[in-house]
């Protein structure tokens, strides 16, 4: 490799690594509780189809913990906010967050009870749900 590409390749890395750092700046502790329910959802879901109740019951046990620690959290998006309309996204956040809880708290239930047609409904609202918060809460990165 002569000197003009060794150059481009030290150029390369420099700048895919920068991008790599911006995209770190939305790394937040709520971003990495939000991944672990991600994981745990897919993991449930599996459980689900596999009708395994036992590791659905253990999967829904820790949404229910996860999504409660974040509901103490608050969105990066509320950083860009000041006065009432931070704290009015801040509250609002923190209700949808409790919603989730609860939702998590109904799959519980069904799971308990063997409603298999309830859990596939329930994880639908679930979904719908996720996708409305993240058009209200979370920031583009
Ligand atoms: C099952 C439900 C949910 C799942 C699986 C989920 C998953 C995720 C994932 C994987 C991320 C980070 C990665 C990415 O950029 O996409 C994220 C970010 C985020 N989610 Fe969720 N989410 C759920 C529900 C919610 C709800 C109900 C809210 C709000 C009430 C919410 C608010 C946010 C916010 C604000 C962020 C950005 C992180 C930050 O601001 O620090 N999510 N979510």
């Amino acid at each position: 490799m002569n000197l003009k590409s060794l150059s481009m390749v030290v150029l390369l890395a420099v700048a895919s690594f920068s991008s790599t750092a911006n995209a770190e700046s939305c790394e937040t502790p709520l971003a990495d509780s939000m991944g672990a329910m991600k994981k745990n959802i897919r993991s449930f879901m599996g459980a689900y189809k596999s009708g395994d109740s036992d590791m659905q019951k253990q999967y829904v046990a820790e949404l229910v913990k996860l999504a409660k620690a974040g509901a103490d959290e608050m969105p990066l998006k509320a950083d860009g906010l000041s006065g009432d309309a931070k704290q009015e996204m801040i509250d609002s956040y923190k209700a949808g967050m409790e919603k989730l809880v609860e939702q998590f708290v109904e799959l519980e239930q069904l799971v308990a009870a063997g409603d298999s047609s309830g859990i596939g409904a329930q994880m639908k609202a679930i979904q719908d749900h996720n996708k409305a918060s993240h058009r209200k809460y979370k920031k583009k990165c």
